[in-house]
């Protein structure tokens, strides 16, 4: 039996963070949460605590406060963190790449550096498949190279896991995961995503165009090379993009020495943005009004997890599948707008 963790979770207010800490907390860990609420709203924490049953120790925190963050590491003896606190938005990077790079690389440095003093040295970091880029195979493995980041927040990732890779060796025990791309919501639909004003990412949009907040939903290309022409991506449930954290721990703690390892968080399948649209249309019944559009700038064609490393080192396969995902999605959104 192992003995209780106490998990840190930044941006634990956030899509991805606020799925987790529910995965963690049912699996018996105890979790902090801070989060500066500048992307995210406290009813997410209210959420959590309805699905749980669990009061949550919540602390509005920014992670570039190296202050605030050494009290709060002196007041608890944290035995790991899940570092989600970043910003996310591509094309918000591409017009403020300095607010950027402060944000998510200087907070990561800032969070070592008190992490060091404080003697916790696990870390659970959220990177991305766009690492990546347009991968020479697909699907991609870990191997794979870093090719030139599309945008300052890609860049902002693969800064970051260069950072990680150098620190480890000064005695920390690091795990970066490559989100493919995750979509749905917590099936109890009392937590998901709160995307700031026009979505950028497909599902919300999906979501917004069929509650009728949008009026349609344009597909970006229809001329890629796929079998139907639009783009492919590795769509993935947030709650098993969650789940996979709590391996993650589990992995993390069983290993004797630092080290550093990156591992493909996705599916393993490549489902093309028209095949998505056709299954939200068939899992919920609603005819989404969508056309064809031009390409958008700095997609990649297609890209799909290669997820063996993940599957064999921490025991992980996904629970749900682009239908289920796409109906959370669904209720999540009908919650919001009381649908
Ligand atoms: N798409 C549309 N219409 C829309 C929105 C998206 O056709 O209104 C298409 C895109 O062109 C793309 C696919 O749907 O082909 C997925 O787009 P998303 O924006 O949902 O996701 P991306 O794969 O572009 O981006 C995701 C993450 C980023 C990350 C990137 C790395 O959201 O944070 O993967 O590849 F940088």
């Amino acid at each position: 039996m192992s003995t209780i963790n106490h998990v840190l979770v930044t941006g634990g207010a956030g899509y991805i963070g606020s799925h987790t800490v529910v995965e963690l907390i049912e699996a018996g860990n105890k979790v902090t949460v801070v989060d500066n609420l500048s992307r995210s709203e406290y009813k997410i924490i209210e959420g959590i605590e309805t699905i749980t049953g669990t009061k949550i120790d919540f602390h509005k925190m920014d992670c570039l406060d190296a202050e605030a963050l050494h009290k709060l590491f002196s007041q608890n003896k944290f035995s790991s963190v899940i570092h989600f606190a970043a910003f996310k938005s591509v094309n918000e990077s591409v017009a403020k790449p300095l607010s950027y790079y402060k944000n998510n690389v200087g907070s990561l440095i800032v969070l070592l550096d008190v992490m060091k003093t404080h003697d916790v040295k696990d870390l659970i970091f959220s990177s991305s498949c766009t690492v990546y880029g347009q991968p020479d195979q697909i699907p991609v493995d870990e191997s794979a190279p870093f090719k030139k980041a599309e945008s300052p927040y890609g860049s902002t990732k693969q800064v970051c896991e260069q950072i990680l890779e150098e620190v480890a060796t000064e005695g920390f025990r690091v795990v970066s995961l490559r989100y493919f791309n995750p979509i749905g919501a917590h099936p109890s639909a009392l937590i998901g995503e709160l995307p700031i004003g026009v979505p950028n990412n497909l599902v919300p949009y999906v979501t917004q165009t069929a509650a009728e907040v949008r009026k349609a939903l344009t597909i970006f290309g229809n001329d890629y090379n796929t079998s139907d022409g639009s783009c492919v991506r590795d769509f993935i449930h947030v709650s098993d993009v969650a789940g996979a954290h709590v391996k993650a721990i589990d992995y993390v703690n069983k290993q004797s020495k630092s080290f550093y390892e990156a591992f493909n968080l996705g599916t393993g399948i490549g489902v093309s943005v028209l095949e998505l649209v056709k299954k939200f249309m068939a899992v919920t019944g609603i005819r989404l009004n969508y056309s064809i559009g031009p390409r958008r700038p700095g997609d990649v064609e297609k890209v799909y997890a290669n997820p063996e490393k993940i599957h064999k080192a921490f025991g992980w396969q996904t629970k749900y599948d682009l239908g289920q995902s796409l109906l959370h999605a669904w209720e999540w959104e009908k919650k919001l707008r009381d649908i």
